[in-house]
Parts: structure tokens; C-alpha cells; sequence
């Protein structure tokens, strides 16, 4: 099918790519010019692991093309994906205005009988405006609007694309409904489940997944504070709850709490919407309340083990990115961590293997280098934000020889202690009593609260 999808952003090229590889002939529309040109230089403007190549494949067998005319995109369209931006405001709730501006632009050009579906995550209803926007740009259309959230994983998204656990369409319209399930029968022939509903309904399933998920974490993070205090080891508790089939063993590892592009931004949204129509969602406010906490909570875990006079101390920190696998520091917990040690008087040395070019730009007394070792020299105290596998390879012998202090603090869980602690270090993990170290935090005084900065630069557009 002739598809058209607009915004070559994070979801929008994920998704354009991944319709080209299942058999679509795709046009993807990107107002950004230098980001167009790139892309039809063969160059792939974000980090996420298989879509160069895809990409290539199909620029290179012609199933897929970029361009920065609507006109040019949309017009031999039977179907167009709406993958542009919706930021938060001030008070929590998702701008759409470029959700709407990009409906309207396509409707004035779009085939007679297109389908015009909204990817972006937007607040629910929105169908109803998008709908509204496209029949009076073209009353003569027979135009039909359908939803068709994401939920691609930054580091997964091609894998969440071609084996996604669900394919979730929203629609009133038959043919529009039509329309997505022929986009989609490649995967459907496959087995993948598809959930056909009202645009609504599928509207809320995007909130509600990441919301639920943001809670299960948040869960863990909270149970693993208990797990320390009561003698337990979170990781044996994760395993024996997760086996239980209607609790699952995924988002169950407890860490310094979740960031991103997504969770924090659709937490808030969700928690506004249900504060502007008289249904609070007080466990969602709860959640995003306890994971900013959260983050403080572990920037005190490292000031207690500095001790009372942790001013001039250095700290290494490793892994910036919110978490493995990606560039993005969007909301990251490094980044309000990093933020208030340096605020306390530490001096931060940091490593990421791919995040740093980013992290730059908002950590300016922060001192980067290109590998862990070498950022771990003559510090007090390590401590592991982003569970990088390669931070299981490090030569622990040099490390511990090379640093002022003995302690490395693995916030992520991701080291084998065995091997940390024959280098001669002592290592506390998160979520065991063996390593507790929420007594020193009662201990400690006040620290400044710290907001995130908002990094520029890295587009997750239709998120
Ligand atoms: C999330 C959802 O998982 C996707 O399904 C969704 O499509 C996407 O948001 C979106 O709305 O676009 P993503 O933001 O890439 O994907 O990140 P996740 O892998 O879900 O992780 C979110 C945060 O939770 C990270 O900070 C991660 O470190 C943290 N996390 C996750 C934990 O602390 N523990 C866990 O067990 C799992």
C-alpha cells in the first residue's frame, strides 16, 4: 500500500522504515530540511539498533523516501501516519498543536477516501479534533480519521515493530478500520494480536500501558527500599513475584528511578487528564511524586557514603542515558543525581559510552571522559546509573588501583559482586540488606532539589 508518514522523528521513522520493510511503498514527510537531506544522503540521524540498515534497504529498493513537501508525501496516499511531537506544558498536559497543523496540511492534499491515523500519543479525544480539523480543510474528502498507538521501546523499537505484543487500531469508520488492518497483515498473518477499537479506547490503552508500567517500576523501586530494610534481596523477590503469570517478570528491577521521553511526559499528561475531568488519578500522581523522590533519595545514598564532609569529594559516575541502549537523557535520573552532588560541592567524573555528546550540553561542571577507567581515577566513591552491558567488562583491578576510595555503588544491579569484590572493592548493590545503606541516608541533612534540564537536539517526535 501507498503510505505516507509524517515526521521523521524517533516513532515516525521507526515507523516509516518498518512499513517499508513489510511491503509498503512509503513516503515520510520531515519539515526539518538538513534532517531530510541527511537521511537522503543514507545517513541515519538517530541511534536505535537495525533501522540503518533497514533504511538503506529500502531507500535502496525504492519502498521508501524522504521528503519535505506535504504535497509530494501525502498525495498518492491511501493511508497517513500523524508521528510529530506533542510536548508537555507547564501543567502537565500534552500540546497537540502539531498534531493538528500536520492533519490539516494533509487533508488539503490527500487522496479522496485517505485515512488519516494519529501515532503520536495524544491526549483521549483527540480523534474527535483531528476529525473535526481534516473535514472542514476538506468537507468533500470523505476523509476518515483512525488511532494507532506506539509502543516501541528506545534500543528495541524495530523488535517492539515486527514482533509487538499487540497492534492496537482505534476507529469509527469501517474502511478506515479496513485500511489499518491491510497495513498491518503481514504481522497479523503472523500471529501478532491485533485490538480493534474505538479511537477513544485506544487512545487510553497508550496511557494506561505506560503508566501501569511507570507504576510497576516505581513499585519495585519502593519494595527493593523494603527488601533492604527488612533483610531481603529484591532480585530473588522480583524472580518469585514475576513468576506469577498475571504479575510478570518484566519492569520489576528496582534502580534510581525511570526517566525517558515517555514515561515521565505521559504520567503527567494522564494525571492532568484526570485532574481536568474530575476523575484524579491519584496513584499515577502518587508514582510521578515517589520517582522524583526517588531520584534524591539515591543522590543521598551517595552523599551519606561520602560522609559529613563530602564538599570536594569526587564521585564517578557511569551511565548518563536513562537507561541502556540509548543516547537520550531526557528525564534521565543521572542527570537531577549528577546535578544535586555537584550542587553539594562534588566533583563529578562521568562516562557513557553513547550519551555524552549530550549530557555536555547540559552538565557543564561535570568533567566527561571516553572510558570508565580513566573517569574512575583518584575518585572517593563509583556509582552506576544506566546498566551498560560493557560496564560488566571493565578490568576492575585497574579501576580499584586507580581510586582514592574503595566503593563502588551498583544502582543498576548489574555487576557480578564476586568479581568487584576480589579486585579488592566493596560494592552495595540496590534492593539487598547484605549492602543496606538507607540507615546513613536518615542520618544526612537537606539537599537542594534539582530540576532536570530539557536537552535539545534529540527529536522523539510522536512520542
Ligand atoms: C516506553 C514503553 O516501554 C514503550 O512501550 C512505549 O512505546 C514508549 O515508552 C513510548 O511511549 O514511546 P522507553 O521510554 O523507550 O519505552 O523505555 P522503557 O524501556 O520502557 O524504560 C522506561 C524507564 O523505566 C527507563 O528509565 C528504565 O531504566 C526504567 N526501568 C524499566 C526500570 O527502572 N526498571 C525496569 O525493570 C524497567
Amino acid at each position: 500500500m501507498e503510505i505516507c508518514v509524517i515526521g521523521a522523528g524517533y516513532v515516525g521513522l521507526v515507523t516509516a522504515a518498518c512499513l517499508s520493510k513489510i511491503g509498503h511503498t512509503v513516503s515520510c514527510v520531515e519539515r526539518d530540511r538538513a534532517r531530510v537531506k541527511k537521511l537522503a544522503n543514507g545517513e541515519c540521524p538517530i541511534y536505535e539498533p537495525g533501522l540503518a540498515s533497514i533504511i538503506k534497504k529500502s531507500m535502496l529498493n525504492g519502498s521508501l523516501r524522504f521528503t519535505y513537501h506535504m504535497q509530494d508525501g501525502v498525495q498518492n496516499a491511501k493511508a497517513i501516519f500523524v508521528a510529530v511531537g506533542t510536548p508537555s506544558r507547564e501543567d502537565g498536559s500534552s500540546d497537540i498543536s502539531q498534531v493538528l497543523e500536520s492533519a490539516e496540511q494533509a487533508a488539503n492534499f490527500a487522496n479522496v477516501g485517505a485515512v488519516i491515523i494519529t501515532k503520536s500519543t495524544v491526549p483521549v479525544g483527540t480523534n474527535r479534533a483531528v476529525q473535526r480539523v481534516v473535514y472542514s480543510a476538506r468537507p468533500d474528502g470523505k476523509l476518515t480519521v483512525a488511532s494507532n498507538p506506539e509502543f516501541l521501546r528506545e534500543g528495541s523499537a524495530v523488535k517492539d515493530f515486527e514482533e509487538p505484543d499487540r497492534i492496537v487500531i482505534g476507529f469509527k469508520k469501517n474502511s478506515a478500520g479496513e485500511t489499518l488492518r491491510k497495513i498491518y497483515k503481514p504481522l497479523t498473518d503472523k500471529g501478532f494480536a491485533l485490538v480493534q477499537t474505538s479511537c477513544e479506547n485506544a487512545e487510553m490503552i497508550k496511557y494506561a500501558s505506560n503508566a501501569f508500567l511507570a507504576l510497576k517500576v516505581t513499585f519495585a523501586n519502593e519494595l527493593s527500599d523494603l527488601c533492604e530494610a527488612l533483610g531481603g534481596d529484591m532480585k530473588d523477590v522480583a524472580l518469585g513475584l514475576g513468576l506469577d503469570g498475571r504479575i510478570g517478570p518484566k519492569f520489576l528491577k528496582a534502580g534510581p528511578g525511570y526517566g525517558g521521553s515517555c514515561f515521565p511526559k505521559d504520567t503527567r499528561a494522564m494525571a492532568h487528564m484526570g485532574r481536568k475531568f474530575g476523575a484524579r488519578q491519584t496513584l499515577v500522581e502518587t508514582v510521578i511524586e515517589r520517582n522524583e523522590a526517588r531520584k534524591l533519595q539515591i543522590a543521598r545514598r551517595i552523599l551519606a557514603v561520602l560522609g559529613s564532609n563530602a564538599k570536594g569529594k569526587s564521585v564517578c559516575i557511569w551511565g548518563i542515558a536513562f537507561k541502556e541502549g540509548t543516547d537520550d537523557i531526557r528525564d534521565a535520573p543521572a542527570i537531577t543525581i549528577i546535578k544535586v552532588l555537584e550542587n553539594m560541592g562534588v566533583n563529578v567524573r562521568a562516562h557513557d559510552p553513547e550519551a555524552m555528546g549530550q549530557a555536555r550540553h547540559v552538565l557543564p561542571k561535570t568533567q566527561f571522559f571516553s572510558s570508565p577507567e580513566e573517569a574512575a581515577e583518584g575518585t572517593d566513591l563509583i556509582a552506576i546509573l544506566t546498566g551498560w552491558e560493557s560496564y560488566k567488562r571493565i578490568d576492575f583491578d585497574t579501576v580499584a588501583a586507580n581510586m582514592k576510595g574503595d566503593t563502588l555503588m551498583d544502582f543498576r544491579n548489574i555487576l557480578p559482586k564476586s568479581s568487584v569484590k576480589a579486585a579488592g572493592l566493596r560494592i552495595i548493590s540496590i534492593g539487598s540488606s547484605a549492602d543496606n545503606t538507607s540507615h546513613l541516608v536518615k542520618t544526612s541533612g537537606s539537599i537542594d532539589f534539582v530540576q532536570d534540564s530539557k536537552p535539545k537536539g534529540h527529536s522523539r517526535a510522536g512520542c
